[in-house]
C-alpha cells in the first residue's frame, strides 16, 4: 500500500489553492463569503491526494522517465527506435476478423488487391498491420508502409521528393531523391496500406492507377520503376456516405478486386477486444457487459448518425479499471454512469438538431439505471 500523503506535503508550493488565500484574507473575517470560499478550497485539497495516488499507482505511468531535462533527444531516439522483433503484437482473431485475415491472405496469394470497408474504429488499420506481421513471419519480407489520406495528400507524399541541397550538388538522381512510402514498398516488394483512400482527392486517387494496374510508377526526372515481386496493395475506407469522404473513382474502384466489409463485431468478440486492450485490470463480467451495451445502444439509436466505435468501449473499460485505484470506491454503477457520460459525449455524432446529452442520458438510464 502506498503511503497516504499528508495534506500539507501533497500540495505543491505553486498550488492555486495557496495563491488564493491572500485574496480571501482581504475580506473582513466576520463576513460569511470568505468562510464559504475557504470551505470550497478545503474540499479541493481533500480530493487531491486521491488523484495523486492514481497517478502514482497507474500501470500506464510506471515506466515514465525521471530527470527528463538531463536526457538528450538523440539518446531518446535510440532508446525508442522500434526493433523489428520487438514490434510483434497480438489481436483478437475471431468472428469477422478471422475471416478478413483469411481473405486478405488469399488476395495476396492470388496477386490481387483487397480493400477493407467499414465505419471508423472498427479495426481496419489494426487488421492490416497484423496481416503485414503474419506475412513477414511467413515469407520473410517485413516491408510495410502506409499513408493515411486526406484532402491535402498529394502524389508527391506517396512518391517522394528531391532534397533541394543535394539536387543542386548532384542533379536529379536517386541519390538526391527521398523516396515516399509507395516507392519504398514497390522497391522492397512489401505491403502498402492506403488508409482512408476515399478521403483523397480524385487527382491523388488517379496517381494510384498506374501502380495498381501496371505495378510501375514514374519518378519525375529520373525514370519509371517496376515493383519488385511481392508488392501488395491494401486499401481501407469508411463508407462513402460519411462526411469528408470523396467518391472512390470508378477507375480506382475497378482496380480493387476483393471487397471486405467490416461491421461492428458481435458481442463476444467486442467484449474480448475491450478486455484485450485493457491489460492491467480485470473487469467484472457484468460491468463489461454493461460497457458493451452502452456502446451497442448508440448503434441502434434512431437519433445517432455516427455511433460509438470500439475505441469508446476500450476507453470506458480503462477508466473503470483505473478507478479501482481510488481510495473511495463508490458503487460500480455510479462510476460507470459518470465515465460513460464523458466518453460518449464526444464519440457519438447525433443527427442534425439533436443534442448528444439527451441521447446519452437516455442510453445510460436504460443500461445502468
Ligand atoms: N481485432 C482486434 N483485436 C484487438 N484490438 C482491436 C481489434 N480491432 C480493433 N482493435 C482496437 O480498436 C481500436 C480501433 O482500431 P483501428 O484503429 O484499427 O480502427 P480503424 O477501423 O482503422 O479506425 P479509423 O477508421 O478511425 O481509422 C484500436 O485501439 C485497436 O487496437
Ligand atoms: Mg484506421
Amino acid at each position: 500500500m502506498a503511503k497516504k500523503p499528508s495534506t500539507s506535503k501533497s500540495i505543491p508550493k505553486n498550488n492555486p489553492v495557496a495563491k488564493k488565500k491572500p485574496v480571501a484574507k482581504k475580506k473582513p473575517v466576520a463576513k460569511k463569503k470568505p468562510v464559504a470560499k475557504e470551505k470550497a478550497d478545503t474540499k479541493v485539497v481533500k480530493k487531491s491526494p486521491n488523484e495523486l495516488e492514481i497517478l502514482k499507482k497507474s500501470p500506464y505511468l510506471k515506466d515514465s522517465l525521471k530527470n527528463i531535462k538531463d536526457l538528450n533527444l538523440s539518446d531518446l531516439f535510440e532508446r525508442n527506435l522500434i526493433k523489428e522483433k520487438e514490434s510483434d503484437f497480438e489481436i483478437v482473431l475471431s468472428g469477422q476478423y478471422e475471416k478478413a485475415i483469411e481473405l486478405i491472405m488469399e488476395a495476396d496469394a492470388s496477386n490481387l488487391y483487397p480493400i477493407l470497408i467499414g465505419p471508423p474504429g472498427i479495426g481496419k488499420t489494426t487488421l492490416c498491420r497484423y496481416y503485414a506481421q503474419i506475412r513477414s513471419h511467413i515469407i520473410g519480407n517485413s516491408s510495410f508502409e502506409w499513408i493515411t489520406f486526406d484532402e491535402s495528400t498529394k502524389p508527391a507524399h506517396l512518391i517522394g521528393s528531391f532534397n533541394p541541397a543535394i539536387t543542386i550538388q548532384k542533379g536529379f538522381s536517386f541519390d538526391s531523391f527521398n523516396p515516399g512510402p509507395l516507392i519504398r514498398a514497390m522497391l522492397r516488394g512489401g505491403v502498402f496500406l492506403a488508409n482512408e483512400v476515399n478521403r483523397a482527392t480524385e487527382y491523388t486517387q488517379n496517381s494510384l492507377l498506374e501502380p495498381l494496374e501496371e505495378k510501375t510508377v514514374a519518378i519525375p526526372h529520373i525514370g519509371r520503376i517496376r515493383a519488385t515481386s511481392g508488392f501488395f496493395f491494401i486499401g481501407s475506407m469508411n463508407p462513402s456516405e460519411l462526411v469528408g469522404t470523396h467518391r472512390l473513382g470508378e477507375a480506382l474502384k475497378d482496380r480493387f478486386n476483393v471487397w471486405i466489409e467490416l461491421n461492428y463485431p458481435d458481442k463476444k468478440t467486442e467484449m474480448k477486444i475491450i478486455e484485450h486492450n485493457n491489460p492491467y485490470y480485470k473487469i467484472d463480467e457484468s460491468l463489461l457487459e454493461k460497457i458493451y451495451l452502452l456502446i451497442n445502444r448508440t448503434r441502434t439509436h434512431h437519433q445517432v448518425q455516427i455511433p460509438a466505435s470500439l475505441r469508446s468501449g476500450i476507453a470506458m473499460a480503462r477508466l473503470v479499471g483505473i478507478s479501482q485505484l481510488k481510495k473511495e470506491q463508490p458503487n460500480p454503477n455510479v462510476i460507470l454512469r459518470e465515465i460513460a457520460k464523458h466518453v460518449l459525449n464526444g464519440s457519438i455524432q447525433p443527427k442534425p438538431g439533436v443534442k448528444p446529452e439527451s441521447i446519452i442520458k437516455n442510453i445510460i438510464s436504460q443500461v445502468v439505471g
